[in-house]
């Protein structure tokens, strides 16, 4: 095996599209997955038999268990994604989230502290939601951190941790922030593989609140294509804002989603599936509207991304009507797409 990169959380969704990419562009990759609910092996089914690749079921709060792999494998860079990543479970339970997304995070820094390599470089996953709600314009890399959900707040800590493990010890950290990803193997808790799969099955499609929630999409392959350009080319310390193409507010996303499965997947009765969307009750706290500005990535590393929102989600409706065993069997046995995420019970 070639010097390789270490991807934590590489069973999940961003992970696994990483992973991927990283294999087919000639790179050793080992992944470090937990494998929660969230975690998938199924995603990487086809890289089983790569000779290029490891995967090692464990958690990044283990730091023994980190510390033995960067001994023993030497890895060049480790691209940081393992975390608890869905708003709505932090609202109903944030202790994982604070363990994994926190704690975990520490382990890791801690390891990777211990571990002289040349040319090493740790990049760190982040999120548009450590800003909090952006109601104009778009946050910089140099806008406050003020986070609202738990899943938020362990996010911007964890950011702070890795800024600190820079400047105290030196640690050749990037940190990148993400707006929204979609995209295939992403879990149907998340809005756009949530609604095509319930769409799919002739269930309500419900939006939160009055819909004019509004978020930043970038697809993943793009996510994945802006990690590697990093990898190669960004300056260690710095941070990058990865904003999608598009800005766009929740309810008119969904009806644009139907009117892509009208064509795809119409309905037996002839209906469009914009009739089935039902607005129901609101998030709490839930952030208005998330918007990077991506023009530091842009003019200094020269990076843009390429997939127009309307082919994009094209390409996951499609992804996701041939791949129906693989969210059928999530469905049945991890999550049966019940409302999540309410303060109380009904
Ligand atoms: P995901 O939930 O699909 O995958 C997370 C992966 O991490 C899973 O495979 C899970 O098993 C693994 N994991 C969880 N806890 C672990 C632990 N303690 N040790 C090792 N592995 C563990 O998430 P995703 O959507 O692929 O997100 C990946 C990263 O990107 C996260 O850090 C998330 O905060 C960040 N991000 C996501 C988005 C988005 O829209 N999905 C946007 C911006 C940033
Ligand atoms: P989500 O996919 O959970 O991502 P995030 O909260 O990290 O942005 O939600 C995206 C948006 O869609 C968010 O404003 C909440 C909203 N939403 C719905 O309206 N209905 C749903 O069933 C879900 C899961 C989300």
């Amino acid at each position: 095996m070639k010097q390789p990169i270490l991807v934590t959380g590489g069973a999940g969704f961003i992970g696994s599209n990483l992973v991927r990419l990283l294999l087919n562009s000639g790179e050793s990759v080992i992944t470090l997955d937990a494998l929660t609910y969230a975690g998938n092996s199924a995603n990487l089914e086809n890289l089983k038999n790569a000779d290029q690749y490891e995967f090692v079921q464990g958690s990044i709060t283990d730091q023994n268990l980190i510390s033995d792999l960067l001994e023993k494998r030497q890895p060049k860079a480790i691209i940081h994604l393992a975390a608890e990543s869905h708003v709505d479970r932090s609202i109903a339970d944030a202790g994982a989230f604070i363990k994994t997304n926190l704690e975990g995070t520490y382990y890791l820094l801690e390891a990777t502290r211990q571990y002289n390599a040349d040319e090493f470089r740790f990049i760190h996953i982040s999120t548009d939601e450590v800003f909090g709600s952006i109601e104009t314009g778009a946050a910089s890399e140099t806008a406050p951190y003020r986070p609202n959900s738990p899943y938020a707040a362990s996010k911007a800590g964890a950011d702070h941790l890795v800024r600190a493990w820079r400047q105290t010890y030196g640690l050749p950290v990037i940190i990148t922030n993400y707006c929204n990803n979609y995209g295939p193997y992403q879990f149907p808790e998340k809005l756009i593989p949530l609604m095509i799969t319930k769409a799919i099955q002739g269930n309500l499609l419900p939006v939160y609140g009055n819909g004019e929630h509004t978020r930043q999409w970038i697809y993943v392959e793009d996510h994945c294509q802006a990690l590697k350009h990093i990898l190669e080319h960004g300056e260690i310390g710095e941070s990058y804002n990865i904003g999608g193409n598009t800005i766009i507010d929740n309810l008119s996303l969904v009806k644009s989603l139907c009117a892509i499965l009208d064509e795809l997947h119409p309905r037996k009765d002839g209906q469009p599936h914009e009739t089935a969307i039902t607005m129901v009750e609101d998030r709490p706290g839930h952030d208005l509207r998330y918007a990077l500005d991506r023009s530091k990535i842009e003019n200094t590393l020269h990076w843009y991304p390429t997939t127009k929102f309307e082919d994009g989600l094209r390409q996951t409706a499609a992804w996701y009507l041939d791949h129906r065993p693989w969210w059928q069997e999530l469905l049945k046995n991890r999550y049966k797409g019940e409302r999540l995420g309410l303060l109380h019970q009904d």
